[in-house]
């Protein structure tokens, strides 16, 4: 795989759940996923937090503490060192934990979002998590006006803001070598990438234990995690980049 990436000089990553599984992050889809086990229209939808406001913060808010407490592992890492090896280096993640920015990648798009911001429902400031108020009920409030905040995540049935997203088309129409990482690459607009890239010629490699609908399209699919796959790969493409 190596050798057909000589050359190149931007690498593009699309994450998903799957690559922070191994840091103790429960992914959506997987049989131990919180799909199987939550309603994500009432978890993840503007209609579920009108509903219950207070369900989804409880949700999010142990999300937030469990992203504490987690660490990046190989997979994360990895992709932050193939920046020794690469002019460009960029990474889009659906992956709200903050992870990637851990691991010391200095180019990543959140395109669902961040897990440590709020933003308010009234005044629509975005904010810090850790620098919220609460609501006379208890929840997050804008330390500005004190109204409730929600998470600044993007849920099912909302767009993703338009300079994130309009980015991770840019990178992806122009990467060379684009990764396909821990992502079952179902929820749109993210699944499109891979397809964006592929139609405009770049080099696709997978890196899932499962079979997805970017398999197909990959010249390289490693079937195996991310924290054992990506380190292999960094080396590897490192490597022959110096040799070059
Ligand atoms: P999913 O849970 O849909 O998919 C996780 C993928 O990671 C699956 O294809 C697994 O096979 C794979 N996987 C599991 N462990 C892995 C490992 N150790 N290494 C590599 N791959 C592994 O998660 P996403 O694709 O990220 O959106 O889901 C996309 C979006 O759907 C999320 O951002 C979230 C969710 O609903 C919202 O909440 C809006």
């Amino acid at each position: 795989m190596a050798r057909a990436a000589v050359g190149f000089k931007r690498v593009v990553a699309l994450t998903g759940a799957g690559i922070s599984a191994e840091s103790g992050i429960p992914t959506f889809r997987d049989p131990e996923g919180f799909w199987q086990k939550h309603r994500p229209e009432e978890l993840a939808s503007p209609q579920g937090f009108r509903m219950n406001p207070k369900l989804v913060w409880d949700w999010y808010l142990s999300r937030a503490e469990a992203m504490k407490q987690a660490n990046p592992n190989p997979g994360h890492l990895a992709l932050a060192l193939l920046q020794d090896c690469f002019e460009q280096v960029a990474v889009i993640t659906q992956n709200v934990d903050g992870l990637h920015e851990a691991a010391g990648s200095r180019d990543v798009v959140e395109i669902h979002g961040s897990l440590k911001k709020a933003r308010c429902t009234s005044c629509s400031l975005v904010f810090p998590l850790d620098k919220a108020g609460k609501t006379p009920d208890g929840l997050p409030a804008c330390p500005e006006c004190g109204r409730l905040a929600r998470p600044d995540v993007v849920w099912f049935g909302e767009m993703i803001p338009e300079e994130a997203l309009q980015r991770a088309f840019d990178l992806s129409a122009s990467a060379q070598l684009f990764f396909v990482v821990g992502t079952s690459a179902v929820v749109h607009p993210a699944a499109l990438l891979p397809s964006v890239a592929s139609r405009a010629g770049a080099l696709i490699v997978e890196v899932n234990p499962e079979e997805t609908p970017v398999s197909s399209m990959a010249r390289f699919v490693f079937r195996n995690r991310a924290g054992q796959a990506m380190p292999v790969i960094q080396e590897e493409l490192c490597e022959a980049a110096k040799a070059q």
